[in-house]
């Protein structure tokens, strides 16, 4: 924080700030041809240096996602005066943004306003679940209200832009960032992507209560090579366009106003110097009018990536390329003029850029208002409000994943008359906060020994013990993570108290700081002594409840076979203890469904379910497909996979035909019986298997998903519609075409227990 406010400092020592001059203009409109006009007459007023200011980005402080390799302090000053640069990040509050705004209003020639941009990835102060997390809840009207009171705070904040939602199909768990995503599915990355660009943007961008999105990453940056970040990805034309893109185009659809580059290759070609994803898909074929800003200094990070040998030419490709703005890397700042001056960057790029910048801006209405976020009453009462509070206790809820429940030992049955709670993370009131954290006040979260207290039925005894520590040392952005890796110090008391209890919930899994920028691991198992208190534990205790708490799937083989109940939890965010408790005490069914494949161990990875069947298909040999001689092939717990405390009965497919053509559909339904004696609801999964395709297919993909809610006894029908959409993908022709042939449907309550029936498209 006190870094975050460094430039403002400067700013304020220099006596800068004066009384605003600024006069509103009168005119208020979006009408596009109206903004087109303005877009069009501001540039003509721009002289190139103010074209090539608005493409550039500045940090508000160092150090904060990344090396700063800009201007000093001093020189940004003077450069925000005369109205040299078109937005900083990190400059966060109504106090400081109006600070900022003044700069740039009260001295440049043209009043163009700057854009504030800011990582709001699972809430500004009010804390949601890590989108991985929340992505279970495969809930796309919660994510559209989490992302709505993200944007709000945000926006009361004084900050009109974030870099999210990010939508990285991801498929490694070891990749740390693996936590910001909706994990390893196109659809349902598409879908959540779009329902949080709606929540952030809402209908209308110039509300004030309303934020610009950013898709990121494009492209590919999920697929690092062995999870390592910011690693080489390898992955080809067919790949990338039916794994990775489907979420771009679906924000570039639902209207996202702008759009993040990527760290990485792709074969060969580092995405901000991508003329093929920026210039002839998103800007060309994908019709979108947006801009594209780079990720932190990946311009200047094109030296290193080896395409080009120094700044101005790094400028010279990423320019080219189409990547509109320079967050943080100097490279436009420094060379585009002269590249101009030259011949060798035609300055209609340069316009292009430009006009996406103003485009976004009057779309706003920062040119009708540029304080028009700074209302520090709206800030004082938006911030970590109750009714935020609301909602982030209900996303919390709505994300958990029973993935073992034994027994039936959850939930907690009134003959449990005493619980210890234990665990290095059972009383955490911070990495509950999860990673990227925005504003969240250190340790304001409910941890779970605090909502099992306060969910307790009367006469119920809970007491706690750590254990152990997890993690030790700094845990902040730039320093490497340390375990407890000896100290068992803790470990008799917490025997003795699981010996004494009637039930024990075992809180362990991940620090906050384990999953996230920069924070890939080559092992996704227990991180210090945690495997040893788990054992010692489960020892004095048969009844164990294990209550997760992690950013990325994580090895439980040992867990999964000897301990009979199983609870995940994420990183849930400011209410997570409350979530977690209403879970336990049966106050709440869960009905979380992983978004991702859980392994068996490390050496799985990537894993996911929407495989090929390869030329060696299953045939039980040691020859046959992916077998590993000391591993078993399939997921411990699948994609789509989740219990509740209900059972449901599927019963079979009914095809209103069994073939469809060009301009038809058939409906397929399935009845859904809740069996069990609970209300509970269910996510009804549909995936298709083509058959024979032109290239090679997945065994099964997602197609469509529907949450259905049923009280015990209860049984309703799904309907699905299977069209040409619904089968259309990039093929052979580098078209997205429907092929003729056979499909197979098939339809559950996850990605393995399917029911099945055949169709075929004439
Ligand atoms: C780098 C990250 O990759 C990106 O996601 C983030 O938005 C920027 N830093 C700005 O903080």
């Amino acid at each position: 924080m006190k870094k975050r406010l460094a430039i403002i400092g400067v700013f304020l020592s220099l006596g800068l700030v004066a009384f605003s001059t600024y006069k509103k203009p009168v005119v208020k409109s979006q009408d596009p041809k109206d903004i087109e006009q303005k877009v069009d007459s501001v540039l003509a007023l721009m002289t190139l240096e103010e074209k090539i200011g608005q493409m550039v980005q500045y940090n508000g402080s160092w150090d904060v996602t990344g090396p700063a390799t800009g201007t000093d302090n001093e020189k940004k000053l003077e450069n925000l005066k005369n109205g040299l640069v078109g937005s900083m990040l990190n400059v966060t509050s109504v106090e400081h943004t109006r600070e900022a705004q003044k700069l740039v209003m009260e001295n440049s020639r043209l009043k163009i306003p700057l854009i504030f941009g800011y990582d709001v990835i699972h809430g500004y102060q009010t804390m949601f679940p890590v989108p991985l997390g929340e992505s279970a809840s495969w809930d796309l009207e919660l994510m559209e209200k989490t992302a709505r009171v993200a944007g709000r705070e945000t926006a009361a904040a004084g900050i009109h832009w974030t870099f999210a939602p990010m939508m990285d199909i991801s498929r490694d768990a070891r990749w740390g960032r693996i936590m910001e995503g909706a994990g390893e599915d196109p659809y349902l990355n598409s879908k959540i992507a779009v329902a949080r660009i709606k929540g952030l943007q809402g209908d209308d961008l110039s509300d004030a209560k309303t934020i610009a999105a950013c898709a990121k990453h494009f492209a590919g940056y999920g697929f690092a090579e062995a999870g390592r970040d910011y690693n080489t990805v390898n992955v080809g034309i067919y790949e990338l366009n039916n794994t990775i893109l489907p979420p771009f185009k679906a924000a570039a659809d639902a209207g996202v106003a702008t759009f993040m580059n990527s760290f990485n290759e792709i074969d060969g070609v580092p995405a901000t110097a991508s003329t093929y994803l920026q210039r002839d898909l998103l800007k060309g074929d994908w019709g979108w009018d947006g801009f594209v800003v780079s990720d932190w200094g990946s311009i200047t990070e094109l030296i290193p990536h080896g395409v080009a040998k120094d700044k101005k030419a790094a400028a010279a490709l990423a320019v080219k390329a189409g990547s509109d703005m320079d967050m943080e890397g100097g490279a436009y700042e420094s060379s585009l003029k002269e590249l101009i001056g030259e011949g060798k960057v035609d300055e209609s790029l340069i316009d292009d850029a430009v006009k996406r910048i103003l485009r976004v801006k009057f779309r706003l209405g920062l040119f009708n208002d540029p304080y028009k976020y700074c209302d520090e009453a709206f800030e004082k009462s938006e911030l970590y409000s109750e009714a935020n509070q609301k909602v982030a206790l209900e996303a919390g809820k709505k994300s958990i994943v029973l993935l073992k429940n034994e027994n039936e030992i959850l939930p907690i049955s009134n003959s449990i008359k005493n619980i210890a709670v234990i665990g290095p993370l059972a009383n955490d009131k911070d990495s509950p906060l999860g990673n990227w954290r925005a504003h969240a006040v250190e340790n304001s979260a409910v941890s779970v020994f605090e909502g099992i207290k306060n969910h307790a039925p009367k006469g119920l005894k809970v007491s706690y013990a750590e254990g152990a520590k997890l993690s030790t040392g700094d845990r902040s952005f730039l320093n490497p993570m340390t375990f407890n890796e000896d100290d068992k110090s803790g470990f008799a008391e917490a025997e003795k108290l699981a010996k004494s209890a009637d039930l024990v919930v075992l809180v362990v899994g991940e620090d906050a700081f384990q999953t996230g920028e920069g924070r890939s691991q080559a092992n996704i198992g227990f991180a210090g002594v945690q495997d040893d208190l788990i054992k010692a534990i489960q020892k004095a205790n048969k009844n164990v409840v294990m209550v997760l708490m992690n950013g990325r799937p994580m090895d439980l083989s040992w867990s999964d076979k000897n301990v009979p109940a199983i609870v995940e939890s994420w990183f849930l965010g400011s209410q997570h203890g409350n979530a977690v408790a209403e879970v336990l005490f049966g106050k709440y069914n869960p009905s979380g469904k992983l978004p991702v494949s859980f392994p068996h161990n490390s050496g799985m990875e990537p894993l996911y379910y929407n495989v090929k069947s390869t030329g060696r298909p299953d045939g039980g040999a040691q020859v046959t497909y992916s077998h590993y001689t000391d591993s078993p092939r399939e997921a411990l717990y699948p994609f789509g996979f989740g219990l509740s405390f209900t059972d449901f009965e599927y019963g079979d497919i009914n095809l209103s035909a069994n073939s469809f053509s060009e301009n038809g559909e058939i409906e397929a339904s399935i009845s859904v019986k809740n069996t069990g004696e609970m209300a509970g609801e269910e996510t009804v999964q549909l995936y298709l298997h083509d058959l024979v395709g032109s290239i090679t297919r997945p065994n099964l993909e997602l197609k469509a998903f529907e949450k259905v809610s049923l009280q015990p006894g209860e049984s309703k029908t799904v309907k699905f519609t299977i069209d040409k959409k619904m089968i259309t993908y990039f093929t052979a022709n580098k078209k997205w075409e429907a092929e003729a042939g056979d499909f197979e449907v098939m339809i559950g309550g996850n990605s393995v227990d399917l029911k099945k029936a055949n169709f075929e498209f004439k």
